[in-house]
């Protein structure tokens, strides 16, 4: 897999805007499955042809005795199939748990030709990915592989944030990382009980304009995730990997869904895990730009010319620094089409 971090190289005032050559791939959504469950992979071959991402899970949602089916059975996938452009990843278990070991080394021995990436969970500081990334090296060496497998941390512990920009920091194998809501809520002791999304207790309430408090108030629910999400942005921008927003649990809402994902590429994600087949074309929609963006940001790049100064565009100042917003907007769409 090409690395994603010349994605984000520094914006140079003035660069070559329609030509320029983004190593990077796709990456909308992380589809799960989970390779115990049988019904779902003998799905796998068709779900791979319309996903950027497969993974096969072997943590959260998949039972204890379980374990070693899943394992083995992302193992059998592997060897089956030929994936094509979409990548291949696994979510093996935390670094505490009894099957991570076996998980690292079975994996990297048996497919570790055809892994792309390997999710780590729980990560809580930068300790976690020096200890995964040594035990790669060892194990790739030992395999003959040619090429590294990258390692994709997700933040869901307090620990976890805290330790962000170490954590994105910790290897060059980092691909990038994940907002894990679920578990981070119950690390932090937040009162949700979902998985991702918002909750609608966590609101604002606009002041009242007479001594009335109980009408005509308008209420807006806030995104509970907006303060991690910003700040994992911020730690893999800094380092040129990937962020991304997790799972949203409640199938049925795709309204909600699509929020939160739009929310998450707004502020910088490039893309969020997908549970269910209905997911998938809600990140396919969201985390591309549209062709009115494009349409929009053709317009400024071209009338900003070198990139300098400034223009005035249907009644609005453009400047360098809204020539670069829209330049990250042609950059994405000229990477997805490619
Ligand atoms: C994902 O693993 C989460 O805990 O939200
Ligand atoms: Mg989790």
């Amino acid at each position: 897999m090409r690395s994603p971090r010349a994605f984000f190289r520094p914006l140079a005032v003035g660069a070559p805007v329609p030509n320029v050559d983004i190593p990077f791939k796709p990456s909308r959504m992380i589809h799960f499955f989970d390779p115990s469950n049988e019904k779902m992979a003998a799905k796998v071959p068709d779900i791979a042809k319309k996903v950027d991402i497969l993974l096969g899970n072997l943590e959260d949602a998949v039972k204890t005795d379980k374990k070693e089916a899943a394992r083995q059975g992302l193992v059998d996938i592997a060897k089956a199939n030929d994936f094509g452009d979409t990548q291949l990843w696994t979510r093996v278990n935390s670094l505490d748990s009894p099957w991570v070991l076996d998980d690292l080394i079975t994996l990297v021995s048996e497919i570790g030709d055809k892994l792309d990436v390997i999710m780590v969970p729980k990560v809580e500081g930068p300790q976690d990915i020096h200890y995964v990334d040594r035990l790669l090296a060892q194990l790739e060496a030992r395999a003959g592989l040619e090429r590294q497998i990258l390692v994709h941390a997700i933040l869901e512990t307090a620990e976890g944030v805290a330790n962000v920009e170490e954590i994105a920091a910790a290897s060059p194998r980092m691909q990038g990382i994940s907002l894990g809501p679920a578990d981070l809520a119950a690390s932090r002791r937040m009162k949700t009980a979902r998985v991702g999304g918002g909750h609608p207790g966590y609101l604002v309430r606009q002041d009242p304009t007479g001594d009335d408090l109980t009408e005509g108030r308008a209420i807006y629910q806030q995104d509970l995730w907006h303060y991690t999400i910003a700040r994992m942005v911020d730690a893999c921008a800094m380092n040129g990997i990937l962020p991304f927003y997790g799972p949203f649990g409640d199938i049925k809402d795709v309204v909600a869904c699509e929020d939160q994902f739009r929310n998450a590429f707004l502020l910088g994600c490039v893309g969020a895990w997908s549970l269910h087949p209905v997911q998938i074309d809600i990140a396919k929609k969201v985390f591309s730009p549209s062709p009115e963006d494009v349409a929009h940001a053709k317009r400024v790049v071209e009338a900003m010319g070198d990139g300098s100064g400034a223009v005035m565009i249907d009644g609005k100042m453009e400047d360098d620094a809204s020539c670069k917003q829209n330049i990250v907007m042609l950059d994405l769409a000229k990477a997805l089409a490619e």
